[in-house]
């Protein structure tokens, strides 16, 4: 895929506000200069934006701010003038009633920054997993330059001398708490330990696995995803990065030139290669969405089918992102891919050249950490999408972070109504449910919920995990944290509160899961079916006004991406001037 830079010198957007001797340009850059900033500054050089998800209350990206003065660093450097705005920042770990029904209104902040301010160029910094692809949906919907910066994972944590994994080590600890095998005082002596610096999560779970998907589709520079946030590398990459932003605007290098179908399906077999997220199906469609591609699931299962999963990281594996990025991160992967014939080498970057040429001479210095594909953590990484009659517009498994002897499994459904009912009976020694039986929780959707809460993974029993037993088959139209694991079944769609056919499924119901075949079918005959769900009311009442109310009524499907129907496609940067 060949590029064709844009002639420079040229004018550009920013002159729209600043350029002339008119009243409204003295009014834009009058105002400007308050804060101290030279008159040359205004001369026609590209204006960038830094746009920060920085938040005390989003702690993944609580060091965001360093970042940007290093980006402005380098933007100053190479001739531009940087400009730092702030965005609104869905933190995973704190906002309710969950951080995706905000995703959506994080990409139309960012939408309606980038448009409606003077800027040429726009720099998008991210961490924590919402805000990555909030930030890559909005910059793709206005089409200016844009380059992405990771805030990086925090180092590993420890405790008692063991690796220990944000999230993936929350759930297990949790477990081991109700089987008996941890005390709460244990359990509350290894919180510490787990978020040990600044930084994300440090598992590949969603915010590293976004990390490592914006540098696949090629929207940040080579080798982005893995370094720690506090690792002096990260401020480099900030500072390399504000430097090439600035060439991005003078040769036109825009979203819609490098989000291509290639960009997405290299995307899709390396999210398979570091066995990554369920959540990154949903935000890339959404992402695909928002330029105009068609991308649907079945993309997700044909692209990962015999895509080995080659990271060894937790939730799947035994290392934390500190170790891949010692073992070379991503180039390695993506280099890997390439040599097995399984990417699209010729893919552009915001480098303004192809993804090979930035890969090609990378080094793997620790095989054990990213495998030889002769050696893989899981020989079928990727994303099974099944489907059958009890998600007849898909639903998505993780084979890589599943029980190989669940992956075909008949069992009895034990239903939960929603997340109140489960909270409220799964304790209970009383519940008729053995390891046999398939665990099955409705209105967790994007519209159940609100905003498709990360409860796929429902924590087992006590009375089976006493047994020894961790895993069991779950089925449900929630999502599931990035690090978490088990033979769960996620985004059922159509979901329980639109009417899907798990909002009938009753416990008693025999489901069939096969995930090689691809199926998941309730063994209840079409017209019982079709007599359950004529007679099925939502217990989803509509919000009564502001944005859950927007939401609610626009919100998509879990297999088309979740994005609000009026925010699909492009809409480019043009927006009516001002007059003053
Ligand atoms: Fe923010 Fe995991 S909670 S990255």
């Amino acid at each position: 895929m060949t590029f064709t830079p844009a002639p420079w010198p040229r004018k550009l957007r920013s002159q729209e506000w600043f350029g002339g001797t008119s009243k409204d340009a003295i009014y834009h850059r009058s105002w400007m200069k308050n804060q101290g900033l030279p008159a040359d500054l205004f001369d026609g050089r590209p204006v960038i934006g830094i746009c920060n998800t920085w938040s005390q209350l989003t702690p993944c990206n609580a060091h965001l701010r360093d970042l940007a003065e290093r980006v402005a660093h380098g933007i100053y450097e190479a001739g531009g003038l940087p400009m730092e705005f702030p965005v609104m920042s869905p933190s995973e770990s704190a906002f309710r009633p969950t951080a995706m029904m905000f995703r959506n209104l994080c990409a139309m902040d960012v939408e309606e920054c980038l448009r409606g301010q003077p800027i040429d160029g726009v720099v998008l910094l991210a961490g924590c997993d919402k805000t990555t692809p909030a930030l890559l949906m909005g910059a793709a919907s206005v089409d200016i330059p844009a380059i992405l910066v990771s805030g990086g994972p925090m180092l590993n944590g420890y405790f008692r001398g063991e690796r220990v994994g944000s999230g993936t080590h929350l759930w297990k600890f949790s477990e081991a708490v109700k089987a008996g095998e941890m005390t709460a005082e244990e359990f509350v002596e290894a919180e510490a330990s787990m978020s040990r610096s600044p930084g994300a999560c440090n598992t590949m779970g969603t915010a590293s696995t976004m990390a490592s998907m914006a540098e696949a589709l090629g929207m940040t520079l080579s080798g982005n995803a893995a370094i720690p946030a506090v690792d002096s590398r990260r401020r480099v990459m900030a500072h390399v990065t504000g430097r090439r932003i600035v060439q991005m605007v003078k040769d036109d290098l825009k979203p819609s030139d490098i989000l291509t179908r290639p960009a997405f399906e290299n995307a899709m077999r390396v999210n398979g290669a570091i066995g990554g997220s369920t959540n990154a199906v949903i935000h890339l469609l959404a992402v695909a969405g928002r330029v105009g591609l068609d991308l649907t699931l079945d993309d997700w299962d044909a692209q990962g089918r015999d895509i080995p999963t080659i990271v060894n990281l937790m939730p799947s594996g035994a290392y934390l992102m500190e170790e891949f990025f010692y073992a070379g991160g991503l180039p390695v992967v993506i280099k890997t891919l390439a040599e097995g014939g399984k990417l699209h080498r010729d893919a552009l970057t915001v480098s303004g050249g192809s993804i090979w040429d930035e890969v090609s001479g990378v080094t793997n210095w620790n095989p054990d950490v990213i495998r030889p594909v002769t050696n893989p953590l899981t020989p079928q990484g990727g994303i099974a999408v099944l489907r059958g009659n009890l998600a007849p517009q898909g639903a998505v498994l993780k084979p890589s972070a599943a029980s190989p002897h669940l992956l075909v499994h008949r069992g009895r459904a034990v239903v939960f109504e929603d997340i109140d009912d489960y909270k409220a009976r799964i304790e209970d020694e009383a519940l008729d449910v053995d390891e046999t039986c398939i665990m099955v929780l409705k209105n967790c959707g994007p519209r159940g919920y609100p905003g498709m809460a990360e409860v796929g993974n429902m924590g087992l029993p006590p009375k089976i995990l006493r047994k020894g037993i961790t895993d069991m088959v779950r089925i449900s139209d929630a999502r599931m944290s990035g690090t978490a694991y088990g033979t769960v079944v996620l985004h059922a769609s159509p979901e329980a509160a639109r009417g899907g056919p798990l909002a009938v499924v009753q416990t008693g119901d025999m489901i069939e899961l096969d995930v090689p075949a691809r199926r998941l079918h309730l063994e209840v005959s079409d017209a019982e079916l079709a007599a359950r769900l004529s007679a099925w009311q939502s217990p989803v009442a509509r919000p009564s006004g502001g944005y859950a109310q927007l939401y609610h009524d626009h919100v998509q499907g879990a297999d088309t991406g979740a994005d609000l129907d009026f925010l699909i496609g492009p809409r480019g940067n043009a927006v009516a001037r001002e007059a003053h």
